[in-house]
This record gives structure tokens, sequence and C-alpha cells, in this order.
């Protein structure tokens, strides 16, 4: 039998286990695919005293994953602590400092220090691989690194958080409202119990730092994505559009436009008979617009230990076989600083849900100051009929003569900075109740 490739395995949670127990199911199967096998020969966690679902006998303990990173006998590291600092991050650079190649599922780690750790990876000739890192089991990274690695990319947008898609998916289709559908999610285990990370857009702003990066060549920076979370949508808003031929999605988009690279992430109208409208529950999916290509739309698992780990090992077979690909599709050195377009230069469609004062000369005044901005509008809807709060089975009693009406506005495409603006003053007119609800249209 050839040499096996031996993994130091930093991390025994949900991914760490899963690898464990795959790299022993298809044992065989990837003697075969790689020519040699794989097997972990050393692991690292925090508690060693912890009860775990995998028989950890046969492998070395370290307590401290950089010494397991820096151990002679690993060939190639795995990185599943998770976090973007230190223990992850001292472990990953020890092990690239020392000539191993490394394969991690953390986006946190990637999105805080991608350029640096890929620099450190080409400097010493080994792969970084983080294809479990974005989107769990959809191999995305590949796909964008190598599978189209004749293309040019014009725009990729995907939903990468399956807590939101959950959620959105559960409120249309039992009509139940957010903070409803973000307990119950709580209590299946899909979200954490400090949710905000995934509801307010930061774990999906991460992953689309790193998917802009493999797609546009640009140095890794959450910092330029425009993040909008999840938890200001109602029910009132998931029918309206349903009304309208939308489906509401937390997606990330990152498109190259003339003003520099858009990265956003928020909830977004997409077309009801779109590929990414069909994607329901805690399913990922992600589109990628290529130059000479229709769209491809990649649907999977984008959590879970066993999707997670087939990411992982499909990784760890590459370096099986000796592929070493520079970690973002091209030299590190050639990866430029992200030219960051401004959200207010943003240009699309837009869907606004105002409660008007039921006065004379509302609309007037509304459609004046859209006309002032030069915002057209593709329909406009008044709903007398929805219950005071807009919000179905759950609301509270039917609207009263006198109480404010809610419209709904779709635009014709506009800039941001034209429609902030033109609320801004129509709020100023008084001729509203609350706050504008605003959701972009994306066009798919
Ligand atoms: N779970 C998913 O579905 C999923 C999907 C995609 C990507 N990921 C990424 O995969 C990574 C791991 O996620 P996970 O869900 O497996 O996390 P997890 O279940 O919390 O496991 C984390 C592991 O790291 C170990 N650890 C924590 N601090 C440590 C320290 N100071 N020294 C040594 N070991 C330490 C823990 O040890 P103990 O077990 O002893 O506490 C545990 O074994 C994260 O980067 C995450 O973002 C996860």
């Amino acid at each position: 039998m050839p040499e096996p490739l031996k993994v130091g395995l930093a991390g025994l949670g949900t991914v760490g286990t899963a690898v464990v127990r795959l790299l022993q199911h298809e044992r065989d199967k990837l003697v075969a695919r790689c020519g040699r096998p794989i097997e972990v020969v050393a692991v690292s966690a925090r508690s060693r005293g912890k009860k775990r679902d995998v028989d950890l006998k046969s492998f070395r303990w370290f307590a401290d994953p950089a010494a397991l990173a820096a151990d002679p006998a690993i060939d190639v590291m795995v990185e599943v602590i998770g976090g973007a600092g230190d223990p992850a991050k001292h472990a990953v650079e020890t092990a690239l400092a020392a000539g191993k190649p490394v394969v991690t599922a953390n986006k946190a780690l990637l999105a805080a220090h991608g350029h640096k750790l890929a620099t450190l990876a080409e400097r010493h000739g080994v792969a970084l691989n983080f294809e479990a890192s974005v989107a769990g089991g959809i191999p995305i990274v590949k796909t964008l690194r190598e599978g189209l690695n004749g293309n040019s990319f014009h725009r990729i947008y995907g939903i990468l958080n399956g807590t939101c898609n959950y959620i959105l998916s559960r409120m249309e289709a039992d009509r139940i409202s957010f903070d409803e559908c973000l307990r119950e999610a709580q209590r299946l285990g899909y979200a954490e119990a400090d949710p905000s990370f995934d509801v307010e857009g930061h774990d999906t702003a991460q992953k689309l730092s790193i998917l802009a990066s493999l797609a546009f060549g640009t140095k890794v920076d959450p910092a330029a994505v425009y993040v909008e979370g999840i938890s200001s949508i109602t029910l009132a808003d998931l029918d309206a559009a349903a009304e309208l031929g939308y489906r509401v999605k937390l997606l990330g988009v990152a498109v190259k436009t003339e003003a520099g690279i858009e990265q956003r992430v928020h909830p977004t109208m997409v077309r009801r008979e779109s590929a990414i409208a069909q994607v329901m529950g805690v399913t990922n999916a992600v589109t990628v617009d290529a130059e000479g290509l229709a769209p491809i739309t990649l649907v999977g698992p984008g959590a879970g230990g066993m999707a997670t780990a087939s990411a992982v090992v499909s990784d760890l077979a590459d370096i099986a076989r000796g592929v070493c690909t520079a970690p973002f599709g091209r030299p590190a050195a050639r990866m430029t600083a992200i030219r960051k377009a401004p959200m207010q230069r943003h240009e699309g469609g837009y869907y606004i849900r105002l409660l008007a004062r039921d006065r004379p000369g509302t609309a007037a005044t509304i459609a004046r100051r859209l006309a002032q901005r030069q915002i057209s509008l593709e329909s406009i809807v008044q709903r007398h009929d929805v219950r005071a709060q807009g919000e179905g089975k759950n609301s509270g009693p039917a609207a009263k003569p006198g109480d404010p009406v809610p419209v709904i506005l779709i635009t014709y495409a506009t800039s941001e900075d034209a429609v902030q603006k033109a609320l801004a003053a129509v709020r100023r007119d008084r001729v509203i109740s609350g706050r504008p609800q605003v959701i972009r249209i994306e066009k798919n």
C-alpha cells in the first residue's frame, strides 16, 4: 500500500467528528481515487475527557493545536476549531510556515486574514483549501477557482445562511411571525442562542466576501460589504411579494459595476419562478453569472456535520493527489485591494411599503417626492383590507376608518440614493406613519 496522507485534525466538534467518520467510511474509495489512503493520525480539541461519538484511541492527542500543526509526523492539518483569532489562526499559520498544507472550514478566519494566509501558503508552496467555509456541502469554491477558471464573472449571489432561509420559508409557508420562527429555529438547533450574527446578515457577509474574492481577484474584505438582516421582514411583506410575483430571500450579492465591486447582504425580492426562489428551508444556493454562460445555480446543504465534512474530505483528496492551487485562484500578489462601489450608487428596482396617513393630499405628496428624484413606479397598491399591523392571523384588530393605509410601491430601476432621499422627504412631510420598509429587487 502506498504511503498514507497523514492528517492532524484540530477540532472535534460537529465537523471534526464527521470528518473522522467520513474518512473511515470512504477509506477504500479514497484509496482508489487518490492512489493512497488518507488517515487521521493526531487530533486536538479543548477537552480531552469529553464524550464524543467517534473512537479516538488510535490518534495521538495534542492539547495545543499549534503543537499539532508543528508535529513532523503529520503531512496536512485540518482546522475545524473556528473563530477569526487564536488558537485557529496560530495553528494554521504554524502549519503553513512548516510547509504543511491546510484544510479549513473557518469562514471567520478567511474573511479576516484570507489574503495574508494565502500569501503564507504560497511562500511555502503548499495548499490552503477552504471549500467547507462557504455553503457547506456545495462545491462553490472549486467551481469559481477551478471549474470556471476561463470565465470572467459579472455577478455572484446566493442564499448563504440556512437559518435565515429557514425563517423566511417558514414565515411564508405557515404564516408565523419572524419572532416565533426564530424561537422555533433555536428549538430545532438551526439558530444559535445569540442569533444576531446569522439574522443580521453578518455570517452571509463573511461568506460573500470570500466568494467575491474568488470571483473578482480582490483581497477578502468583509468591511466592504453592506449588511442588512431579516429581522424587519413582516408577513405583510411576504404577502405583498407573493401577490407581485416575488419571494423574499436574504441574499449575498457581489457584482461588478462601473463604480467598483458592489458587495451587499440584504433581504431581496427575487422572481418567484427563478431557481433561487425555489430554495426553501435550511438549504443554500449560489448563482454564478459568468461571461459566455447562462447563469449556473448550485443548490445543496449549507451546513451540518456530514455536508461540511464532505467538503473537507474533498479538499484532503486534492492534497493526497498532489494538487496545489493558489488559494484564491491566482497568485496572492496579483490580488488587488477592492474598489468598493458605494451602496448609494446601487441601481435596481425597489419594493417600498409605507403606512400612508388617511388624509387628503397624501398620495399626491408621495408621488411628488418620488418624481423629484426621477423615480418611476411600475406598480402601486393600496391595501385597505389588511389588519392594523399587517400580520395576518397573528395581527391586531381590523383596520378602522382613519387608520394609516398600507401602500406598496414597486419602482423601476433607480438608485439607492434617490430612494433614500425621496423617502426622507416623505417622512419630513409627515404623510406616513413609522419607517418605510424598503426591499431591493434583484434581477434574476
Ligand atoms: N457546523 C457546521 O455545520 C459548519 C458548517 C460550515 C462550516 N463550519 C465551520 O467549521 C468550524 C467548526 O465548526 P463546528 O460546528 O464543528 O464547531 P464546534 O462543534 O463548536 O467544534 C469546535 C471544536 O473546536 C475545539 N476547540 C475550541 N476551542 C479550542 C481550543 N482553544 N483548543 C483546541 N480546540 C478547541 C472544540 O473542542 P471541545 O470539543 O473539546 O470543546 C471542538 O472540538 C467553524 O469554523 C465553523 O464556522 C461549520
